[in-house]
């Protein structure tokens, strides 16, 4: 009987999904002699029976290309699948079924912690899978970093270097939010390459008068401008996440964040008396070419996924440990987001260049 393995994007996209696809693809077809076949929009497309086989020239000349051929949704867990009428249905067995029927020897789910939980719970119904870590937010345990999170600096970056002139051109403040869920990893790392004179995360609950006062101090030393980056799930001391309201609940319960970019700006042209703006990087981040570190990333974390289904060796997401590709059970992952620890010499070296992190360290 011939091989066969499934793949599959899961929620929020970012660049180097395509890399992945075609990584699974070649290899799997070159290498090991495997049928390949692409389901679309996550799970809800084995549940929908929407899928096709993937051969080379399908997936000839994607490396480049952000989103994904297959489509994404972070509205697709099986296990409790939203139908009409606000009602969940458990339909996982209907992906059973077709993961039997085409004969699967694996299915590899390319996504972060809400997709990898649900795969984890898929292997509990006996289906082979092989996580590969992606999301601009770099928040998943057991992996150096996830495919995606480059490119996503890189843009938002880019757009601090923009925002940087104009802001010194008009003797502003400009508050930057960038995206990260529950965690830093991109404000930080965004905020040291760009210089910018505060960088808020959630791991490090900020005091605003700290923020201000860092500002004035750049005033008096002559700087006019200062730039501010804000995690969308930062929290002032004492205080809580800033909400989309409107939006409700994600899918995973939680809720929607973005807006805090706005409460600080005003704080801080409250305290200090600055003209300030605004401007919230939002979806920017997860479009567009992934860069070249992702595309290599990627193609190792594919190539990589397709040799773990070759060997037999399930239920493992692959993952990043210094310059070697690894793989760790998948339940080691499952429904947890890696945050910044207060030691890391990120946040050192942030404090050390004189950047307030909106709190003592
Ligand atoms: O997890 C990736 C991410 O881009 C987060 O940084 C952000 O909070 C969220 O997804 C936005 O999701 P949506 O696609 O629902 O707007």
């Amino acid at each position: 009987m011939s091989k066969a393995i499934g793949i599959l994007t899961g929620g929020g996209d970012c660049p180097g999904l395509n890399a992945v696809i075609r990584g699974v693809t070649k290899s799997a077809i070159n290498r090991y002699g495997y049928k390949v076949y692409g389901f679309y929009d996550s799970f809800l497309g084995m549940v929908e029976r929407r899928y096709e086989a993937l051969d080379e020239n399908k997936v000839s000349g994607i490396i480049s290309l952000g989103g994904t051929i297959l489509g994404s949704t972070n509205k697709a867990d099986p296990f409790n699948l939203p139908l009409e009428g606000g009602i969940c249905k458990d339909c996982s067995g209907m992906c059973m079924e077709l993961y039997h029927e085409l004969g699967l020897d694996a299915l590899i789910c390319v996504g972060g912690d809400g997709t990898l939980t649900i795969a984890g719970k898929m292997s509990e119904l006996g289906a082979n899978v092989v996580g590969v870590p992606k999301t601009i937010d770099n928040d998943l345990y057991e992996t150096d970093t996830t495919f995606g999170f480059d490119s996503a600096l890189t843009t938002a970056v880019e757009a601090i270097d923009k925002l940087r002139t104009t802001a010194d051109a008009h003797h502003r403040v400009i508050v930057v939010e960038v995206m990260g869920r529950n965690a830093g990893w991109l404000a930080l790392e965004a905020g040291i390459a760009g210089g910018v004179a505060a960088i808020l995360i959630p791991e490090i609950p900020y005091d605003i008068e700290m923020v201000a006062e860092a500002i004035m101090r750049r005033n008096r030393s002559g700087k006019r401008f200062s730039i501010v980056v804000v995690a969308e799930g930062a929290v002032p001391r004492g205080g809580g996440q800033v909400y989309q309201e409107d939006k409700g609940l994600t899918p995973e319960n939680e809720h929607h964040l973005g807006g805090v970019g706005d409460v600080v700006a005003h704080e801080i042209e409250a305290l200090t008396g600055a003209d300030t703006r605004v401007a919230v990087l939002g979806h920017l981040q997860r479009g567009g070419s992934p860069s070249a570190r992702d595309r290599v990333l990627s193609t190792q974390f594919a190539t990589n996924a397709v040799r773990l289904c070759a060997e037999g060796n399930f239920n493992q997401m692959v993952a990043l440990r210094g310059v070697d590709i690894v793989s760790v059970p998948i339940v080691n992952v499952m429904g947890k987001q890696r945050k910044i620890p207060l030691d890391s010499d990120l946040l050192i070296s942030a404090d050390a260049v004189g950047t307030c992190l909106g709190n003592r360290l």
